[in-house]
């Protein structure tokens, strides 16, 4: 009777049964769009995520994690489980990014940017890297030696003490709102817990010579102490140098750093997580460890209408070195002044993140994977307490958001995830009591 009821008789379908039916087909053609658009997308290999590109690309780069070549494989599968009942729902892939406007140091925010988020070839072979790589670094061009000068610096900033983490902020001088926001939120002393702990944003000089905004930055700088800035123009193609000025000043006022993160202005970053959970004081800190997100297997881009093009004359080869996105990495102390020697001998690339992996290949230091793939994110991951309760970075704040989603993390930090749970429970029990109600 019950299959008679439900299968022979479509006519006699009462209201509540034709809206199931209906449920169920729509639900079936949505999962089979899905799947076209999923199948479309992976046959397309040419897309560049980036910042000019749509909001949230984090697809592609989440799915190279699950299918994570090497040492990728294997993370946390209570952290991966969480974020399935969180709800991480993957945003649509980048649509046509062949169309993205090209990208001139004009149009460029710096030090937002940061990095790389270069066109995939697929995963490739990274040995093959290593060959070609040798090559270009004996050939590179020298950087001398500190070419710039200190307009302000910071050099007792860590005294004689070993502080537990650095936190080196590329910020454009025009952004004091980020910088404010950065102070109160995941920059604040109060996230260390007493832990050693310093904050420098790093900053280059304006480009017209604006006196103005020049003596508002030694004011904050004189408020807040922590703000280095050397004579070179911040643009976007000069991250390099903006970098390797930071790694130079840890080298050289910091050496005993137990750990060292740099990130952008735009980011939001769980600096609690990053030192309970990934770095943890408890234990003797880590020495030639580097890590954040990895990108491998990545081939320079060689359109010249691109932000990230790569002329074959500065890199000849087919395939960069493994490099973690320059949105936030994370290295021990000791790295820093091995950084900043190897890049004397080598050419100075403007893809800062790139360019440290060079470095790092160059001193043959492989990268990190992180303990698991949603720790570090160059894109923006939506917002949930239970998300950013576990997660390091996401890309792509406003001031703004910053203090308001970093004020709704601490007010819930103690049961971050307990809407989610709760959430959860109540669509079960509504299935339930829908299946057990009567015809
Ligand atoms: C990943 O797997 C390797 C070997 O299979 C193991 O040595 C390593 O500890 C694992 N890492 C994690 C984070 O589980
Ligand atoms: C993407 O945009 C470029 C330039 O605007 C155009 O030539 C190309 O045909 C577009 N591709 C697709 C798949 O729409
Ligand atoms: C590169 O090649 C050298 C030998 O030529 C090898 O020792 C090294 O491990 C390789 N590095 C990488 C990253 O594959
Ligand atoms: C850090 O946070 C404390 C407490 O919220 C606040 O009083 C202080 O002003 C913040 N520091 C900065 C530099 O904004
Ligand atoms: C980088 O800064 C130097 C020194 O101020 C300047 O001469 C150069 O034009 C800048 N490069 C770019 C690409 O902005």
């Amino acid at each position: 009777m019950q299959w008679r009821r439900r299968h022979c008789c479509p006519i006699k379908m009462t209201w509540t049964a034709k809206r199931s039916l209906f449920r169920t087909h729509v639900a079936g053609l949505l999962s089979l769009a899905l799947l076209f658009t999923l199948f479309s997308f992976f046959s397309r290999q040419d897309w560049l995520p980036g910042r000019n590109g749509p909001r949230e690309n984090p697809l592609a780069y989440t799915v190279r994690g699950f299918r994570g070549p090497r040492g990728e494989a294997n993370q946390s599968s209570s952290v991966r489980g969480l974020w399935r009942e969180a709800g991480f729902v993957a945003p649509k892939p980048p649509l046509n990014l062949s169309s993205q406007p090209a990208g001139g140091p004009a149009g460029e925010a710096v030090g937002g940017g940061g990095g790389v988020r270069m066109a995939a070839m697929g995963l490739g072979d990274s040995m093959s890297t290593n060959k070609s790589l040798q090559k270009e670094l004996d050939a590179g061009g020298k950087l001398s030696a500190q070419p710039y000068r200190y307009i302000l610096n910071q050099p007792f900033k860590c005294g004689d003490g070993a502080p537990f983490l650095v936190l080196l902020i590329a910020a454009e001088p025009g952004q004091a709102d980020a910088r404010h926001a950065i102070r109160r939120t995941w920059g604040n002393d109060s996230v260390a817990m007493g832990l050693g702990f310093v904050r420098l944003f790093l900053l280059g000089v304006g480009k017209s010579s604006d006196a103005f905004l020049q003596s508002g930055i030694e004011e904050e700088s004189r408020v807040y102490q922590d703000i280095i800035q050397q004579d070179y123009q911040d643009t976007y193609y000069n991250l390099t140098i903006k970098t390797l000025m930071a790694m130079n000043w840890v080298a050289t006022y910091c050496p005993r750093a137990s750990y060292v993160m740099k990130t952008d202005s735009d980011m939001f970053v769980n600096t609690e997580y990053l030192i309970q959970k990934l770095l943890k004081p408890e234990l003797p800190p880590k020495r030639r460890y580097f890590t954040g997100y990895l990108m491998r297997g990545y081939a320079p881009n060689r359109n010249k209408d691109s932000k990230w093009y790569m002329p074959p004359e500065l890199y000849p080869s087919e395939r960069y070195p493994t490099f973690c996105s320059g949105t936030g990495y994370v290295f021990s102390g000791d790295m820093a002044e091995l950084i900043y020697q190897a890049s004397l001998g080598i050419r100075r690339l403007h893809l800062e993140d790139v360019y440290v992996g060079i470095c790092l290949a160059k001193l043959r230091i492989e990268p990190t994977p992180p303990p698991n793939e949603f720790l570090f994110n160059h894109w923006r991951v939506s917002y949930s307490s239970c998300k950013y309760s576990h997660l390091i970075t996401s890309h792509q704040f406003h001031p703004n958001e910053l203090i308001k989603y970093w004020n709704h993390l601490q007010s819930n930090k103690h049961d971050a995830c307990i809407n989610t749970a709760k959430e959860k429970n109540g669509r079960y029990r509504q299935r339930r009591f829908h299946g057990a109600r009567p015809p």
